[in-house]
């Protein structure tokens, strides 16, 4: 069995929990690979519905080892509320497990997030304010401290101890705000490390071990392409891969195990915080998506800018990922629109151009629509590709192939069962 990276193909919020919970009865293993609890994944199954944000989706299926990676940054006290609400609704955790190698939020981090976004003023970057961007800063500043070190009490307190001295001088002496105490950051944090200590462990082996006996391991990815610190929309993107590529180094698995890259787009566009969105629809039509969607942010709760289906991003997107399949989310949202614009060209200064690297650039972008028949049915409860109404299938087979490559799957309700398979994955 494979190896199947599920990517973000957009801006994030794409529906990657769903699917991640769909594919992961047939897994014996899902591993998260980057970002935090940025991420808000949202399941909807027998067991209920949950928001995660750290813990892998396939959390539901008791033989699935479910693995926080290396490439993960851990707010511990956010990781132990969610193993608590989780087995309070009866879940299991007995099987999810820790990298000794994924680096720690840490309260600094929390403080610096919020204190850099209020300096950045009318150029916030409208991160979540979860101290992901510091600790992935610090990870590449060789300042981290990580899963593992929670386990030597003594080398962690010398490890706090050199940190914080640093990280006091930069919170009292760039941003006049209060130190942080050593033996408050260290006791709360020895508690978390018994905690969770049973949960901490190497887990490349793990993953080497479940690939040698021909398991099919999942690779939960968070955020979106869009928001690649590389190929995204910088500076307003995220600060950890969350593309194909990112998804072998954070797991702790070579590019050649790799055997399936699957993008999840949304049947239209949505982007949390600022950056430019060419196709983002500021009228009744952006607002009635919104609100026939709910979409607001799943950890924030912030208002989620909305717009039509945008193919140069999804390209691009697909291009970066190397992309063998799709999944397309959503698609019974526009089921109430009489007719559907999909962008199929930017022009910049009257030229054709491809998704650029400049923001300035992007932000200047005029899309350039096509416009497609609505089908104004309720297809929530189809299951067959060829029951859904014409124009339904018109549109998806459209997206195809703009993006490029196949779609596998398409997506008509938040409940796991509410899928249509188009192409087979495997
Ligand atoms: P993620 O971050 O990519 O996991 O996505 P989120 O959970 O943040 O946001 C996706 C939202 O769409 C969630 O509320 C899901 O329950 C919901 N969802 C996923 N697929 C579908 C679908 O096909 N139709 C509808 N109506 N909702 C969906
Ligand atoms: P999931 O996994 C949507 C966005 C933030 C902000 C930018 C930087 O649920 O798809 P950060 O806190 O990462 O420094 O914020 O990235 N962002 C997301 N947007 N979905 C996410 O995750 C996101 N994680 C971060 O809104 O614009
Ligand atoms: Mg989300």
């Amino acid at each position: 069995m494979p190896v199947v990276a599920v990517i973000g193909a957009q801006w994030g919020d794409e529906g990657k929990g769903k699917v991640v919970d769909m594919l992961a009865q047939q897994a014996r293993m899902v591993v998260r690979f980057s970002g935090g609890d940025n991420a808000g994944h949202s399941v909807v199954n027998p067991h209920g519905e949950f928001k995660l944000h750290l813990i892998p989706s396939g959390i539901f299926n008791a033989g699935v080892a479910c693995i926080i990676s290396n490439g993960v940054v851990i707010n511990p006290a956010v990781l132990i509320g969610e193993i608590d609400s989780l087995n309070e609704r009866g879940v299991d955790t007995g099987h999810l497990f820790i990298s000794d190698r994924a680096h720690l939020i840490m309260p600094y981090h929390l403080l610096l997030d919020g204190l850099e976004e209020e300096a950045r003023g009318g150029r916030a970057i409208g991160t979540t304010r979860k101290g992901v961007g510091p600790a992935f800063t610090d990870k590449t500043a060789r300042l981290g401290i990580r899963a593992g070190d929670l386990l030597d009490e003594k080398a962690f307190r010398e490890r706090l101890g050199a940190v914080l001295e640093y990280k006091n001088i930069i919170l009292t002496k760039v941003y006049n705000a209060k130190p942080l105490s050593l033996e408050e950051v260290f006791s709360q944090y020895r508690q978390y490390g018994e905690r969770l200590a049973p949960h901490i462990r190497e887990t490349t082996i793990m993953v080497d071990g479940a690939l040698g006996r021909g398991e099919l391991v999942i690779l939960e990815g968070a955020q979106g392409a869009l928001l690649d610190p590389d190929f995204g929309t910088y500076p307003y993107t995220t600060s950890s891969s969350p593309l194909a590529a990112g998804a072998c180094l954070g797991a702790g698995l070579g590019p050649t195990r790799l055997d399936r890259a699957l993008g999840v787009y949304k049947a239209y566009c949505t982007r949390v915080g600022g950056g430019p969105m060419p196709t983002e629809l500021n009228d009744a039509t952006g607002e009635l998506i919104r609100e026939r969607a709910g979409e607001y942010g799943t950890t924030t709760g912030r208002a989620r800018r909305c717009g039509w289906f945008d193919a140069v991003a999804a390209r691009f997107s697909s291009r970066i990922n190397g992309l063998t399949g799709a999944v397309v989310t959503r698609l019974d949202i526009l089921d109430i629109l009489p007719s559907l614009k999909v962008c199929v060209g930017y022009e910049l200064d009257g030229k054709a151009i491809d998704f650029p690297s400049s923001i300035t650039a992007l932000a200047r972008c005029k899309p350039v629509y096509e416009e497609l028949p609505g089908w104004l049915t309720d297809t929530t409860g189809v299951r067959d590709f060829n029951k859904l109404p014409a124009e339904a299938r018109g549109y998806v087979n459209r997206l195809e192939e703009l993006i490029g490559c196949p779609v596998n799957l398409v997506c008509v309700g938040p409940e796991r069962g509410a899928v249509i398979e188009k192409t087979p994955i495997f």
